[in-house]
């Protein structure tokens, strides 16, 4: 009996929490703790499937159309254009913010979160131009690109925009900031498909994995930096700045 009725306790309590992102409970302005424990429900795997009530797409895993990373040659050792086209990205929902700054009652100010992924991959089509320390690369073909235990700082300002008697936050200067423990690369069918050419470029790659991320990682926070503005502008454009936070 008392195990029925626990159970339709947590039953309750559990959908109740699942009903947040349509009335969400409001924290403080600058109340860094609630913040953190919002957002993280956000991320948390209830929220992986498409969420309207909260505008966001499917987030894990996230769609990512097109991805351009682009290293010039002239002053690195590793000069790529790598295209990724229609490509998903694993990993968003067991990301967890361990720090928040700034939310306060004025929006223009900075907004910081620090993040911790423990794992992101990004598989799909690819396509790959160019040299890695010394070396060409070229190919055509599936990839998988995998960071570990990645440490984020993503950093945006704001301005607040009216709509229907409602205040939003417009999220504008994203910038993100990515440092993994360790990346992983995997491209198939490189060089035409030369199979002995493909395997050791593969294993040059990881067994350098620490020296390219150190030149191309750059290239690769802009690009984290375009997705991560469209999904965190999504979020705000369509929950009212009240509705997140307030004076009591
Ligand atoms: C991508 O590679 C990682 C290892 O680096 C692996 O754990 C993961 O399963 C791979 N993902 C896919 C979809 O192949």
């Amino acid at each position: 009996m008392f195990g029925i009725a626990l159970a339709i306790v947590l039953c309750l309590s559990l959908s109740v929490q699942a009903n947040f992102p349509d009335d969400p409970k409001p924290c403080k302005y600058g109340d860094g703790e609630c913040i953190m424990q919002l957002v993280n429900t956000l991320f948390s795997e209830k929220f992986s499937a498409e969420d309207p009530g909260l505008n966001l797409v499917q987030l894990d895993p996230l769609k990512v159309d097109r991805m351009v990373i682009s290293q010039g040659v002239s002053d690195s050792p590793v000069g790529i254009t790598l295209t990724l086209t229609d490509n998903l990205l694993y990993g968003i929902k067991d990301q967890r913010i361990v720090k928040v700054k700034g939310f306060g009652k004025d929006m223009a100010t900075k907004h910081e979160l620090k993040i911790v992924a423990k794992h992101f991959a990004l598989v799909g089509p690819y396509s790959i131009q160019g040299k890695v320390l010394i070396l060409p690369i070229s190919g055509t073909g599936q990839s998988n690109l995998t960071m570990d235990n990645v440490k984020i700082i993503i950093s945006f300002s704001g301005n607040p925009v009216e709509k229907n008697g409602e205040t939003f936050l417009d999220v504008t200067n994203l910038k993100m900031t990515m440092k993994p423990e360790s990346s992983h690369y995997h491209f198939s069918n490189l060089f035409n498909g030369d199979k002995a050419l493909g395997d050791n470029m593969n294993v040059f790659l990881n067994e350098n994995s620490e020296a390219i991320y150190k030149e191309t990682g750059p290239a690769i926070d802009k690009s984290f930096s375009e997705l991560y503005l469209g999904i965190v502008k999504a979020v705000f454009a369509k929950v009212p700045y009240a509705k997140l936070f307030a004076e009591e």
